[in-house]
């Protein structure tokens, strides 16, 4: 979705700011743009398309000298919402004057009739952006002091932003401010970065400053002066980035998902390592903040995320029951808050989200914590707004996940659900002995993964079968239908291919009236309770001619001979099979679209962190 970069230092600022905007790539956009103080002047170059367009736009543009001589100005990468992605919708926008530049993320929802006041007022605008209604708000505001008018003109407007303002009337400052989106302000020597994404930052420094909500900061070379909206001063504390530059390249591989994909034993390493007890049968999850005499009282586990993280849910959601015979629900976080979620203080609310800054998941958490529920977080971003709103949960440490489709993150937070489901269900019907042998199956994960990376080649010749095929319907039962739904997911983000995710049972009930000579059908026929039923369901498939490939056990040579195709993960225990099973589909959908040219880490209309509701 839409990134900031802004830059007040002794660097050239347009090489420092494109750059940024280039490690923002990943997120999602379809414009971008940056404006430069030169000379006392604002200016601005901005481009449809890629990041790579501006550049060749500024370069050739702009005289040589003024890269030399630019020292501060703000950058922009947008993901449409308010009108199309063209060049006068992209960002920066101009206040009436042209004197002061903004750039915005989030959505500011009573622009209509803000902008309808400032017409009256003789304002003109040239976009159809809410952004550019803000940011002539400010310039009407400003009688000499920018900060006040940052303030007054915030007081004014409904809904989200993360912005940074620059005014050609007081160089040497940029203004950033924060409510719903992401705002982290990068302190370096001599120079600060302000980004919504640390990635940006990562170049120039590891201490940073995470804005919240109402903050507003004034921002110099050398100083960060953060106030709340009434001006009162705030203190935030820096924090050190918990990633290195190296990890945000692509280290060889041809695209960051297949990277991510490859690093699955390492991530899950990181996201197991220290947190197993072997001698307790347990796992010891200390984020959770809470007492085993707690989690003993807890009444209900309820799930809530979107996409990727809602389908790790729903493996968690299995895992709860299974292991702690503890009732356990997902919820779809956008419609969470809608529909009056009934829940007290011995709910567990687990809000799962890689970005940490889902803004349905985050009004979900709000809703949650507002209704006295007992909420915690499964983020991997470290000190994003859900990891910090939560205030307790587990990191997932999976490292930085840069590929718009998100795989490294589902693996780990099955991985994590599973341990805090152990950890419930040893307070519950778990023995030590079943705890010290579920342990050792999820120490095992990464094992079992490099395993299904290992068939990477046979995956590649198996997916020229199945890529030029426009329709793909992806079965499973147990925990392998979450599994089913993601595989689903991931080869329609990546490959464009219509695929949907059904319950094995639940095809001939509708969906099987679909099948026609070829349809690919992928099940996944583990050697899992209810595996001979899927077989069933699979002959079901063949004899209205659909083509299936299987995810099948090592050694199962009976479901092996029901597919046209196989790819096989070792054996292992029914909920720990889904991250070795998932991983084969990553790759299955990596490679298909691979052969379909498409853009894979980028995929259309795709935003890596979704911040608009
Ligand atoms: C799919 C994907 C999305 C995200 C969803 C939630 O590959 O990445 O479906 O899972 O937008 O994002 P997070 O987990 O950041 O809350």
């Amino acid at each position: 979705m839409c990134g900031i970069v802004g830059y007040i230092g002794k660097a050239d600022a347009p090489t420092v700011l494109i750059n940024g905007l280039r490690r923002l790539e990943y997120r999602g956009y379809d414009s971008a743009g940056i404006a430069i103080l030169d000379e006392g002047r604002i200016v601005v170059s901005k481009a449809p398309g890629k990041v790579s367009v501006l550049n060749e736009q500024a370069r050739s543009a702009w005289p040589a000298a003024r890269f030399d001589r630019c020292t501060t100005g703000i950058a922009h990468t947008r993901w449409a919402t308010h009108g199309p992605p063209t060049e006068v919708n992209a960002h920066p926008h101009l206040d009436q004057s042209g004197e002061i530049a903004m750039v915005h993320n989030g959505i500011i929802e009573n622009y209509r009739s803000l902008r309808v006041r400032l017409e009256a007022k003789g304002h003109q605008f040239h976009s159809e952006t809410d952004t550019e209604v803000l940011v002539h708000l400010i310039g009407e505001y400003d009688r000499g002091d920018l900060f006040q008018a940052v303030c007054d003109a915030l007081h004014q407007v409904e809904g989200t932003f993360g912005i940074a303002v620059l005014s050609a009337r007081e160089p040497g400052k940029i203004i950033t401010a924060r409510r719903g989106s992401p705002i982290i302000i990068g302190v370096g020597d001599g120079e600060t970065i302000i980004a919504s994404d640390a990635a940006a930052i990562l170049a120039h420094t590891q201490r940073v400053i995470y804005l919240d909500d109402n903050d507003i900061a004034v921002v110099t070379a050398e100083s960060v002066d953060i106030r709340d909206l009434h001006n009162i001063p705030v203190t935030r504390e820096i924090a050190e980035l918990d990633m290195d530059a190296a990890a945000a390249g692509k280290g060889g591989f041809d695209h960051f998902m297949l990277k991510e994909i490859h690093e699955q034993p390492d991530s899950l390493g990181n996201a197991i390592r220290g947190r197993l007890d072997f001698n307790q049968g347990s796992s010891v999850l200390a984020g959770m903040g809470t007492s085993q005499r707690e989690l003993a009282e807890l009444r209900r586990v309820v799930l809530i995320g979107c996409g990727t993280s809602l389908y790790a849910g729903l493996v968690g959601e299995f895992a709860f029951e299974d292991l702690a015979d503890i009732h356990a629900e997902v919820q779809q976080a956008a419609e969470f808050r809608y529909r009056n979620p009934i829940l007290g203080s011995r709910d567990l609310v687990i809000a799962i989200s890689q970005s940490g800054e889902t803004a349905d998941t985050l009004a979900a958490v709000r809703e949650a914590k507002q209704k006295g529920a007992f909420v915690m977080s499964l983020c991997n971003v470290v000190g994003s707004t859900i990891a910090r709103e939560t205030g307790r949960g587990v990191y997932l440490h999976a490292g930085p996940e840069i590929s718009v489709a998100s795989t490294k993150a589902f693996t780990c937070q099955v991985a994590v659900l599973l341990m805090m489901a152990l950890k419930l269900g040893r307070g519950r019907r778990f023995s030590r002995d079943d705890g010290m042998r579920f342990a050792k199956e999820i120490e095992n994960t990464p094992a079992l993964v490099g395993r299904v990376i290992q068939q990477n080649a046979r995956i590649a010749e198996i997916a020229a079968a199945y890529a030029h095929h426009e329709h793909a319907f992806f079965i499973g039962r147990g925990p392998m239908y979450p599994v089913a739904m993601e595989g689903a997911l991931k080869l329609k983000e990546i490959s464009y291919i219509h695929a949907e995710g059904f319950h094995a049972a639940e095809l001939k009930h509708g969906p099987i009236a679909l099948l026609v000579q070829g349809t690919p059908i992928i099940a996944i026929a583990c050697d899992i309770p209810g595996k001979s039923k899927t077989l069933g369901n699979i002959e079901e498939c063949r004899a209205r001619g659909a083509r299936i490939l299987g995810i099948v056990t090592e050694g199962d040579d009976e479901a092996a001979a029901s597919m046209d195709d196989f790819i096989t993960i070792p054996r292992c225990h029914p909920l720990v099979a889904t991250i070795p099973a998932v991983v084969a589909l990553q790759l299955l959908a990596y490679h298909i679209a691979r052969l379909r040219g498409c853009e894979i880490d980028q995929p259309r209309n795709l935003a890596k962190s979704v911040t608009v509701e």
